[in-house]
């Protein structure tokens, strides 16, 4: 495989394992602490890859928020927000979602060949349209994000996008937090789906770090041996 970024998964999962119920509200996990814990995380980052969705069920505007970090970026010459990506096969999505119009991020939407005409009519004057072979194969999608200069990749969710990445090996860093509570719907998202993980009761993935953030826990696992500590 060619280069890719270094890539960080973040989620918020109930105790039973569940991503958000299955309701059409948007149900929040995290705690103020979390919230700003993925700020930082969002800051340090130079793409936010999330599923389409989560786009269409979360209107996510996939911005940093606090002034501080913003300032921060700029001044190390780096854009103020970072990319944001998703990743579609069917193409439906509104032009008028936050991840299209909130913020002067640069946009990237990954879709399958078949569809990459559709897409580019509805979403061409919003995003960047890049055709793949469906199903898009993550490996490609991190390839291509690295020869556009992504050298540090996060990837938010939801559950299809956070599975492939960790069924495939590409990540080398999971920000997993735990709220206290349970959702208790089969028909609800879960962390991630059926698949073969490379780590088994046999081949551990190894605790980095534990991180009380209110009522949340954050478990930080180091998914590869390209793990950086410091963070
Ligand atoms: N708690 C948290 O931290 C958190 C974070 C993020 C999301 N969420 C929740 O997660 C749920 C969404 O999760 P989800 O698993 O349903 O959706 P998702 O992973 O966000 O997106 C799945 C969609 O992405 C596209 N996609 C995924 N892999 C693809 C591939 N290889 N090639 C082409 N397209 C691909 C498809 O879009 P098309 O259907 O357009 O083809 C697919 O339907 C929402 O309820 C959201 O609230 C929770």
């Amino acid at each position: 495989m060619a280069e890719r970024p270094y890539t960080v998964l973040s989620c918020c999962m109930s105790l039973d394992g569940y991503l958000d119920d299955s309701s059409e509200r948007r149900l929040v996990l995290s705690s103020e602490q979390d919230l700003d814990r993925v700020d930082g995380l969002r800051a340090s980052c130079d793409a936010i890859l999330v599923g389409a969705g989560t786009v269409r069920s979360d209107n996510p505007r996939l911005l940093v928020r606090n002034r501080f970090r913003i300032d921060q970026r700029v001044a190390a010459g780096r854009p103020a927000m970072p990319t944001k990506v998703t990743v579609t096969a069917l193409a439906k999505l509104d032009p008028e979602a936050a991840f299209f119009t909130a913020g002067e991020s640069e946009r990237l939407v990954y879709c399958s060949t078949d569809t990459e005409a559709e897409a580019g009519e509805a979403l061409g004057s919003v995003a960047t349209i890049i055709g793949c072979h469906a199903p898009v194969q993550m490996e490609r999608l991190v390839e291509d994000l690295h020869c556009r200069g992504v050298r540090r990749l996060l990837v938010e969710g939801g559950g299809s996008v956070l599975t492939q990445f960790l069924a495939a090996g590409l990540a080398d860093e999971l920000q997993l937090a735990v709220a206290p509570f349970f959702i208790g719907d089969f028909a609800a998202p879960r962390f991630v789906g059926d698949g073969r993980y490379p780590w088994t009761s046999g081949g551990r993935a190894r605790l980095a770090e534990t991180r009380v953030l209110g009522d949340v826990v954050l478990l930080r696992y180091a998914l590869s041996d390209r793990f950086e500590d410091g963070r």
